[in-house]
């Protein structure tokens, strides 16, 4: 069963100088109930941003659900860290490291959701035997590393596979989509069966947040 459409703002292209008050400004909106947090280490993806710190001093601004996408190497020597921060979800690369069946028992192991994400090129078959680990599949539709990138529409049909993954799996798994969603980008997501949306640029790099989250949702 679908569940309603929901937009998982990414605070990669909010102003950092006041990054408190644009998380508690982007709590308040509808349709708005994750808050996506973009951990990069210069080594997986060549771009460095935030750590568990900063996601802890985050936590008290906002009541969303912190969905946290972990775009490091060997993710399985932080996991501790990042469940401590108060981060809900802890999705990892798949290509980040080599036993990702015990990484995702890991994140289990700290009460977390477990989510599971594959780059551009990697086939959506490598989900099939770790289905009844993960609560969440991130598909992205860039290569990772960078906010304000172009929608990969090679991506559209590995969407759809997932989604039909899935359905017949009858398991509980969100599909979340990430990287290059605007009005237009939404709406081909959407279609080929995301729930949620990730976005950065195209509602950060505007000042009524509200307007564009409605936008996405169509
Ligand atoms: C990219 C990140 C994304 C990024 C999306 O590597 O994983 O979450 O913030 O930014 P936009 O929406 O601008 O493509
Ligand atoms: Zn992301």
């Amino acid at each position: 069963m679908r569940m309603t459409i929901n937009i998982a703002p990414s605070i990669l292209s909010a102003d950092f100088t006041k990054l408190g008050e644009e998380v508690a400004k982007i709590s308040k909106c509808d349709h708005v109930d994750y808050l996506h947090l973009d951990v990069m280490d210069g080594n997986f993806v060549p771009n460095i941003t935030i750590g568990p710190d900063i996601i802890k001093s985050l936590r008290p601004k906002s009541e969303l659900i912190f969905d946290t996408h972990l775009m490091i190497n060997q993710p399985e020597n932080h996991i501790e860290a990042f469940a401590n921060s108060g981060s809900d979800i802890i999705t990892i690369h798949y290509e980040a490291t080599t036993h990702i069946d015990s990484v995702l028992t890991k994140i289990k192991s700290f009460g977390k959701k477990a989510g599971i994400s594959i780059i551009p090129s990697t086939n959506e078959d490598v989900l099939d035997y770790i289905l009844d680990k993960i609560d969440l599949i991130l598909i992205m539709t860039v290569n990772p590393g960078f906010g304000g990138q172009e929608f990969l529409t090679s991506q559209i049909e590995k969407i759809k596979k997932i989604r039909k993954k899935i359905d017949q799996s009858g398991k509980d798994i969100l599909l979340e989509i990430d990287g290059g969603i605007n009005d237009q980008t939404a709406k081909i997501a959407i279609a080929a069966g995301a729930d949620i949306l990730v976005s950065g640029s195209y509602i950060f790099g505007h000042n009524n947040y509200q307007e564009r989250v409605n936008n996405l949702i169509g």
